[in-house]
Protein backbone atom coordinates (compact mmCIF):
# COMPACT_ATOMS: atom_id res chain seq x y z
CA UNK A 1 0.00 0.00 0.00
CA UNK A 2 1.80 3.42 -1.08
CA UNK A 3 2.56 5.28 2.28
CA UNK A 4 1.00 8.69 3.57
CA UNK A 5 2.77 12.06 3.32
CA UNK A 6 2.82 12.30 6.48
CA UNK A 7 4.52 8.75 7.10
CA UNK A 8 6.94 9.88 4.45
CA UNK A 9 7.92 13.16 5.71
CA UNK A 10 8.48 11.20 9.35
CA UNK A 11 10.28 7.34 7.27
CA UNK A 12 11.18 8.23 3.51
CA UNK A 13 14.82 7.91 2.58
CA UNK A 14 16.15 7.12 5.89
CA UNK A 15 17.87 3.34 6.32
CA UNK A 16 16.26 1.74 9.12
CA UNK A 17 19.77 1.00 10.43
CA UNK A 18 21.53 3.99 10.60
CA UNK A 19 25.48 4.37 11.84
CA UNK A 20 26.18 3.77 15.71
CA UNK A 21 22.40 2.76 15.82
CA UNK A 22 21.21 6.04 16.07
CA UNK A 23 17.14 6.68 16.06
CA UNK A 24 17.88 9.98 13.94
CA UNK A 25 20.24 10.80 10.51
CA UNK A 26 23.37 11.40 11.92
CA UNK A 27 25.25 14.23 10.80
CA UNK A 28 28.26 13.14 8.95
CA UNK A 29 30.45 16.59 8.34
CA UNK A 30 33.73 14.99 6.62
CA UNK A 31 34.70 16.60 3.42
CA UNK A 32 36.49 13.31 1.92
CA UNK A 33 35.91 9.93 2.10
CA UNK A 34 38.82 7.83 2.84
CA UNK A 35 39.34 4.69 0.37
CA UNK A 36 40.90 1.28 2.42
CA UNK A 37 43.61 0.36 -0.58
CA UNK A 38 44.16 1.13 -4.37
CA UNK A 39 41.82 -1.64 -4.89
CA UNK A 40 38.74 -0.37 -3.76
CA UNK A 41 39.26 3.00 -5.69
CA UNK A 42 40.06 1.07 -8.93
CA UNK A 43 36.24 -0.28 -7.98
CA UNK A 44 34.67 2.69 -7.08
CA UNK A 45 35.57 4.65 -10.05
CA UNK A 46 34.57 0.77 -12.11
CA UNK A 47 31.21 1.22 -10.34
CA UNK A 48 31.50 -2.17 -8.55
CA UNK A 49 31.68 -0.90 -5.01
CA UNK A 50 28.74 -0.11 -3.57
CA UNK A 51 29.89 3.20 -1.65
CA UNK A 52 28.31 5.95 -2.87
CA UNK A 53 30.90 8.98 -1.17
CA UNK A 54 34.24 9.94 -2.09
CA UNK A 55 35.05 14.22 -1.87
CA UNK A 56 32.60 16.76 -0.11
CA UNK A 57 31.77 18.77 -3.42
CA UNK A 58 30.21 15.64 -4.99
CA UNK A 59 27.95 15.27 -1.87
CA UNK A 60 27.14 13.53 1.43
CA UNK A 61 25.55 10.84 3.45
CA UNK A 62 23.34 13.22 5.30
CA UNK A 63 22.93 15.05 2.04
CA UNK A 64 21.75 11.78 0.32
CA UNK A 65 19.03 10.98 2.92
CA UNK A 66 17.74 14.83 2.55
CA UNK A 67 17.30 13.90 -0.95
CA UNK A 68 15.66 10.49 -1.03
CA UNK A 69 13.40 11.80 1.10
CA UNK A 70 12.29 14.38 -1.14
CA UNK A 71 12.41 12.61 -3.73
CA UNK A 72 9.42 10.15 -2.27
CA UNK A 73 7.65 13.17 -1.08
CA UNK A 74 7.44 14.81 -4.64
CA UNK A 75 7.13 11.26 -6.03
CA UNK A 76 9.97 11.26 -8.26
CA UNK A 77 13.21 9.20 -9.26
CA UNK A 78 15.37 11.52 -7.73
CA UNK A 79 16.42 14.81 -6.34
CA UNK A 80 19.19 17.18 -5.81
CA UNK A 81 19.98 19.07 -2.66
CA UNK A 82 21.09 22.39 -3.52
CA UNK A 83 22.19 25.47 -1.41
CA UNK A 84 19.51 27.76 -2.09
CA UNK A 85 16.29 27.85 -4.38
CA UNK A 86 17.95 30.23 -6.91
CA UNK A 87 21.08 27.96 -6.80
CA UNK A 88 18.84 24.68 -7.86
CA UNK A 89 17.26 27.27 -10.44
CA UNK A 90 20.76 28.23 -11.88
CA UNK A 91 22.12 25.01 -11.88
CA UNK A 92 19.43 22.76 -13.50
CA UNK A 93 18.86 25.90 -15.99
CA UNK A 94 22.63 25.97 -17.09
CA UNK A 95 22.78 22.11 -17.82
CA UNK A 96 19.88 22.34 -19.58
CA UNK A 97 20.80 25.09 -22.25
CA UNK A 98 23.06 25.69 -25.19
CA UNK A 99 23.61 28.90 -27.53
CA UNK A 100 20.43 28.96 -29.88
CA UNK A 101 17.81 27.54 -27.45
CA UNK A 102 14.61 29.14 -26.75
CA UNK A 103 12.99 29.05 -23.30
CA UNK A 104 9.42 30.39 -22.85
CA UNK A 105 9.06 31.33 -19.22
CA UNK A 106 5.83 32.91 -17.51
CA UNK A 107 5.64 36.69 -16.72
CA UNK A 108 5.14 36.25 -13.06
CA UNK A 109 7.64 33.80 -12.25
CA UNK A 110 9.89 34.46 -9.02
CA UNK A 111 11.37 37.97 -10.14
CA UNK A 112 15.68 36.17 -9.72
CA UNK A 113 14.59 33.65 -12.27
CA UNK A 114 13.69 36.28 -14.90
CA UNK A 115 16.40 37.88 -14.36
CA UNK A 116 18.40 35.06 -14.57
CA UNK A 117 17.03 33.94 -18.00
CA UNK A 118 16.68 37.65 -19.40
CA UNK A 119 20.23 39.49 -18.23
CA UNK A 120 22.02 35.99 -17.79
CA UNK A 121 21.38 33.37 -20.34
CA UNK A 122 20.65 36.18 -22.64
CA UNK A 123 24.65 36.69 -22.90
CA UNK A 124 25.56 33.05 -23.78
CA UNK A 125 22.62 32.97 -26.84
CA UNK A 126 19.58 31.33 -24.83
CA UNK A 127 16.66 33.04 -26.34
CA UNK A 128 13.57 33.37 -24.42
CA UNK A 129 9.99 34.70 -24.34
CA UNK A 130 8.21 35.72 -21.05
CA UNK A 131 4.11 35.30 -21.31
CA UNK A 132 1.27 35.19 -19.82
CA UNK A 133 0.95 32.48 -16.95
CA UNK A 134 -1.59 30.01 -18.72
CA UNK A 135 -1.35 27.36 -21.17
CA UNK A 136 -2.50 29.20 -23.63
CA UNK A 137 -0.26 31.92 -23.45
CA UNK A 138 2.47 29.53 -23.15
CA UNK A 139 1.67 27.35 -25.85
CA UNK A 140 1.49 31.29 -27.77
CA UNK A 141 4.79 32.19 -26.72
CA UNK A 142 6.88 28.46 -28.22
CA UNK A 143 8.61 28.57 -31.40
CA UNK A 144 10.38 25.95 -33.51
CA UNK A 145 13.67 26.33 -30.94
CA UNK A 146 11.63 26.16 -27.71
CA UNK A 147 13.29 23.70 -25.09
CA UNK A 148 11.96 24.33 -22.09
CA UNK A 149 9.19 25.36 -20.80
CA UNK A 150 9.57 27.58 -16.69
CA UNK A 151 6.64 28.35 -14.99
CA UNK A 152 5.48 28.40 -10.86
CA UNK A 153 1.95 27.14 -9.64
CA UNK A 154 0.82 29.09 -7.51
CA UNK A 155 2.95 32.02 -8.89
CA UNK A 156 3.95 35.07 -6.42
CA UNK A 157 2.10 37.28 -5.74
CA UNK A 158 -1.12 36.52 -6.88
CA UNK A 159 -0.82 32.77 -6.73
CA UNK A 160 -2.27 31.73 -10.51
CA UNK A 161 -1.89 28.49 -10.84
CA UNK A 162 -1.12 26.49 -14.56
CA UNK A 163 -3.12 23.38 -15.67
CA UNK A 164 0.00 21.12 -15.23
CA UNK A 165 -1.94 18.42 -17.49
CA UNK A 166 -2.91 20.16 -20.26
CA UNK A 167 0.68 21.99 -20.38
CA UNK A 168 2.76 18.73 -19.92
CA UNK A 169 0.57 17.80 -22.68
CA UNK A 170 1.58 20.61 -24.67
CA UNK A 171 5.21 20.42 -24.07
CA UNK A 172 5.19 16.70 -25.05
CA UNK A 173 3.39 16.82 -28.18
CA UNK A 174 6.67 19.34 -29.24
CA UNK A 175 9.38 17.50 -27.49
CA UNK A 176 9.89 20.29 -25.00
CA UNK A 177 10.76 20.02 -21.30
CA UNK A 178 9.01 21.39 -18.52
CA UNK A 179 9.94 22.59 -15.16
CA UNK A 180 7.64 24.11 -12.68
CA UNK A 181 9.18 26.03 -9.40
CA UNK A 182 6.19 24.50 -7.10
CA UNK A 183 8.04 26.20 -3.80
CA UNK A 184 4.40 28.06 -3.11
CA UNK A 185 2.47 24.58 -3.79
CA UNK A 186 4.73 22.16 -1.78
CA UNK A 187 4.65 18.36 -2.19
CA UNK A 188 1.79 18.32 0.18
CA UNK A 189 -0.58 19.96 -1.93
CA UNK A 190 0.80 19.68 -5.97
CA UNK A 191 2.31 17.32 -7.00
CA UNK A 192 3.72 18.62 -10.59
CA UNK A 193 5.43 15.20 -11.80
CA UNK A 194 2.66 13.35 -11.81
CA UNK A 195 0.65 15.47 -14.30
CA UNK A 196 4.03 14.45 -16.39
CA UNK A 197 6.16 17.96 -16.02
CA UNK A 198 9.41 16.78 -16.14
CA UNK A 199 11.66 18.61 -13.13
CA UNK A 200 10.11 20.41 -10.00
CA UNK A 201 12.07 22.68 -7.77
CA UNK A 202 11.62 24.03 -4.79
CA UNK A 203 13.31 26.71 -2.49
CA UNK A 204 13.50 24.39 0.50
CA UNK A 205 14.16 27.63 2.44
CA UNK A 206 10.52 28.20 2.89
CA UNK A 207 7.96 25.07 3.86
CA UNK A 208 9.79 22.24 3.34
CA UNK A 209 12.92 23.18 5.91
CA UNK A 210 9.93 25.11 7.40
CA UNK A 211 11.63 27.11 10.14
CA UNK A 212 13.32 30.00 9.07
CA UNK A 213 15.96 28.95 9.76
CA UNK A 214 18.06 27.14 6.77
CA UNK A 215 18.44 28.20 3.08
CA UNK A 216 18.41 25.42 0.47
CA UNK A 217 16.70 24.15 -2.92
CA UNK A 218 15.66 21.14 -4.33
CA UNK A 219 15.27 19.78 -8.09
CA UNK A 220 13.42 16.33 -8.35
CA UNK A 221 12.77 14.33 -11.48
CA UNK A 222 13.50 11.58 -13.39
CA UNK A 223 17.06 10.07 -12.39
CA UNK A 224 19.36 10.90 -15.51
CA UNK A 225 18.13 14.55 -15.32
CA UNK A 226 19.11 14.93 -12.08
CA UNK A 227 22.25 13.05 -12.73
CA UNK A 228 23.18 15.80 -15.48
CA UNK A 229 22.51 18.30 -12.72
CA UNK A 230 24.09 16.72 -9.90
CA UNK A 231 27.19 16.56 -12.54
CA UNK A 232 27.25 20.70 -12.92
CA UNK A 233 26.87 20.93 -9.20
CA UNK A 234 30.08 18.78 -8.40
CA UNK A 235 31.26 21.46 -10.90
CA UNK A 236 29.48 24.86 -9.92
CA UNK A 237 29.89 23.57 -6.34
CA UNK A 238 26.51 24.96 -4.88
CA UNK A 239 25.58 22.45 -2.48
CA UNK A 240 23.99 22.70 0.64
CA UNK A 241 26.00 22.03 4.06
CA UNK A 242 25.57 18.50 5.60
CA UNK A 243 24.46 20.85 9.14
CA UNK A 244 21.72 22.00 6.27
CA UNK A 245 20.79 18.60 4.87
CA UNK A 246 20.35 17.55 8.40
CA UNK A 247 18.40 20.60 9.75
CA UNK A 248 16.15 19.87 6.56
CA UNK A 249 15.63 16.16 7.83
CA UNK A 250 14.47 17.00 10.96
CA UNK A 251 12.17 19.99 9.70
CA UNK A 252 10.84 17.20 7.01
CA UNK A 253 9.49 15.39 10.29
CA UNK A 254 6.48 17.72 10.90
CA UNK A 255 6.28 18.55 6.88
CA UNK A 256 2.75 17.37 6.37
CA UNK A 257 0.82 18.20 9.84
CA UNK A 258 2.60 21.78 9.00
CA UNK A 259 1.08 22.20 6.13
CA UNK A 260 -2.41 20.88 7.38
CA UNK A 261 -2.00 23.52 9.54
CA UNK A 262 -1.12 26.54 6.66
CA UNK A 263 -3.70 25.18 4.61
CA UNK A 264 -6.63 25.52 7.58
CA UNK A 265 -5.20 28.90 8.18
CA UNK A 266 -4.58 30.29 5.13
CA UNK A 267 -8.24 29.43 3.98
CA UNK A 268 -9.37 31.27 7.07
CA UNK A 269 -7.74 34.05 7.16
CA UNK A 270 -8.48 34.45 3.54
CA UNK A 271 -11.68 33.94 3.84
CA UNK A 272 -11.95 36.91 6.94
CA UNK A 273 -10.08 38.92 4.74
CA UNK A 274 -12.50 38.62 1.56
CA UNK A 275 -15.08 40.15 3.86
CA UNK A 276 -13.14 42.89 5.43
CA UNK A 277 -14.51 46.59 4.89
CA UNK A 278 -11.04 47.82 4.74
CA UNK A 279 -9.96 45.14 2.45
CA UNK A 280 -10.44 45.53 -1.67
CA UNK A 281 -9.23 42.59 -3.12
CA UNK A 282 -7.85 38.74 -2.01
CA UNK A 283 -6.12 36.77 -4.06
CA UNK A 284 -5.94 32.86 -2.64
CA UNK A 285 -6.51 29.72 -4.87
CA UNK A 286 -8.89 28.23 -2.59
CA UNK A 287 -11.47 31.14 -2.91
CA UNK A 288 -14.10 30.68 -5.39
CA UNK A 289 -13.42 34.67 -6.32
CA UNK A 290 -10.08 33.51 -7.86
CA UNK A 291 -9.29 33.55 -11.41
CA UNK A 292 -7.37 30.07 -11.01
CA UNK A 293 -9.91 28.75 -8.55
CA UNK A 294 -11.28 26.11 -10.59
CA UNK A 295 -7.55 24.58 -11.43
CA UNK A 296 -6.61 24.80 -8.07
CA UNK A 297 -9.21 22.86 -6.52
CA UNK A 298 -8.75 20.05 -9.32
CA UNK A 299 -4.75 19.30 -8.84
CA UNK A 300 -3.98 21.03 -5.25
CA UNK A 301 -4.62 19.04 -1.97
CA UNK A 302 -4.91 22.83 -0.08
CA UNK A 303 -4.05 25.95 -1.11
CA UNK A 304 -0.99 27.14 1.40
CA UNK A 305 -0.30 29.97 3.47
CA UNK A 306 0.27 32.61 1.70
CA UNK A 307 -1.98 35.28 0.90
CA UNK A 308 -2.05 38.30 -1.22
CA UNK A 309 -4.48 41.28 -0.74
CA UNK A 310 -5.06 44.94 -1.33
CA UNK A 311 -6.07 47.44 1.36
CA UNK A 312 -8.36 50.13 0.19
CA UNK A 313 -6.29 53.25 -0.01
CA UNK A 314 -2.28 53.98 -1.51
CA UNK A 315 0.68 52.77 -0.88
CA UNK A 316 0.82 54.61 3.07
CA UNK A 317 -2.58 52.73 4.24
CA UNK A 318 -0.82 49.31 3.61
CA UNK A 319 2.14 50.44 5.79
CA UNK A 320 -0.12 52.03 8.60
CA UNK A 321 -1.81 48.32 8.32
CA UNK A 322 1.77 46.26 8.35
CA UNK A 323 3.11 49.08 10.86
CA UNK A 324 0.28 47.96 13.46
CA UNK A 325 0.03 44.22 13.13
CA UNK A 326 1.55 42.78 16.58
CA UNK A 327 2.11 38.83 15.47
CA UNK A 328 3.41 38.94 11.62
CA UNK A 329 7.01 40.29 11.40
CA UNK A 330 7.76 42.64 8.54
CA UNK A 331 10.01 40.52 6.55
CA UNK A 332 10.30 38.66 2.78
CA UNK A 333 10.41 35.06 2.82
CA UNK A 334 7.46 32.71 3.52
CA UNK A 335 6.90 29.27 5.05
CA UNK A 336 7.85 29.27 8.51
CA UNK A 337 6.22 29.13 12.24
CA UNK A 338 6.10 32.94 12.35
CA UNK A 339 3.78 34.70 10.41
CA UNK A 340 5.57 37.25 7.66
CA UNK A 341 3.63 40.19 6.07
CA UNK A 342 5.22 43.01 3.61
CA UNK A 343 4.37 45.19 0.90
CA UNK A 344 5.64 43.96 -2.60
CA UNK A 345 5.98 47.55 -3.59
CA UNK A 346 8.32 48.17 -0.65
CA UNK A 347 10.65 45.08 -0.75
CA UNK A 348 11.14 42.72 -4.06
CA UNK A 349 9.99 45.94 -6.09
CA UNK A 350 11.05 48.81 -3.97
CA UNK A 351 13.78 50.02 -6.62
CA UNK A 352 11.02 50.71 -9.15
CA UNK A 353 9.12 53.35 -9.89
CA UNK A 354 5.55 53.94 -9.68
CA UNK A 355 5.28 53.68 -13.42
CA UNK A 356 7.31 50.46 -13.61
CA UNK A 357 4.94 49.05 -10.52
CA UNK A 358 2.08 49.48 -12.97
CA UNK A 359 3.57 47.74 -15.80
CA UNK A 360 4.70 44.82 -13.88
CA UNK A 361 1.19 45.06 -11.98
CA UNK A 362 2.44 45.02 -8.47
CA UNK A 363 -0.15 47.27 -6.70
CA UNK A 364 1.15 49.78 -4.38
CA UNK A 365 -1.75 48.69 -1.70
CA UNK A 366 -0.91 44.88 -2.66
CA UNK A 367 0.10 43.07 0.88
CA UNK A 368 1.45 39.47 1.13
CA UNK A 369 1.05 37.62 4.33
CA UNK A 370 2.61 34.54 4.64
CA UNK A 371 0.36 32.44 7.53
CA UNK A 372 2.84 30.76 10.17
CA UNK A 373 1.34 28.48 12.49
CA UNK A 374 0.11 30.50 15.44
CA UNK A 375 -3.59 30.33 16.21
CA UNK A 376 -5.49 31.54 13.02
CA UNK A 377 -8.11 33.08 15.62
CA UNK A 378 -4.86 35.08 16.84
CA UNK A 379 -3.48 35.95 13.52
CA UNK A 380 -7.49 37.11 12.53
CA UNK A 381 -7.89 39.58 15.98
CA UNK A 382 -4.46 41.37 15.15
CA UNK A 383 -5.21 41.48 11.42
CA UNK A 384 -8.94 43.04 12.24
CA UNK A 385 -6.96 45.40 14.34
CA UNK A 386 -4.45 46.66 12.13
CA UNK A 387 -7.21 47.12 9.40
CA UNK A 388 -8.64 49.40 11.43
CA UNK A 389 -5.49 51.84 11.01
CA UNK A 390 -5.93 51.85 6.98
C1 LIG B 1 8.91 30.84 -5.86
C2 LIG B 1 10.32 30.99 -5.42
N1 LIG B 1 11.28 30.36 -6.12
C3 LIG B 1 12.58 30.48 -5.76
C4 LIG B 1 12.97 31.25 -4.70
C5 LIG B 1 14.43 31.36 -4.36
O1 LIG B 1 14.71 30.58 -3.25
P1 LIG B 1 15.97 30.90 -2.29
O2 LIG B 1 15.68 32.17 -1.60
O3 LIG B 1 16.00 29.70 -1.38
O4 LIG B 1 17.17 30.99 -3.18
C6 LIG B 1 12.01 31.91 -3.94
C7 LIG B 1 12.42 32.77 -2.81
O5 LIG B 1 11.68 33.59 -2.32
C8 LIG B 1 10.65 31.78 -4.31
O6 LIG B 1 9.67 32.41 -3.63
Amino acid sequence: MARSIETLSVHAGEPRDKAHDSLVTPLIMATAYPFENTDELHRYFRGEHQRTEEYGRYGNPTQEVAEAKLAALDGGEAALLTSTGMSAIVTTLLAMVKPGLHIVITADSYRKTRVFVREFLAKFGVEHTSCEPSVAGIAAAITPKTRLIITESPTNPYLNCIDLEELAKLAKAQRIKTLIDATLATPYNLNPLSYGIDLVIHSATKYLGGHNDLMAGVVVGRTDLIQAIRDHQGMFGALASPFTAYMLIRGLKTFAVRMRHHNESGLRIAGFLEQHPKVERVWYPGLASHPAHAIAARQMRGFGGLVSFTVKGDLPAGSRMIDACEIPYLAPSLGGPESLIEQPALMSYYDKTPAELVTLGIHPNLIRMSVGLEGADDLIADLDQALAKV
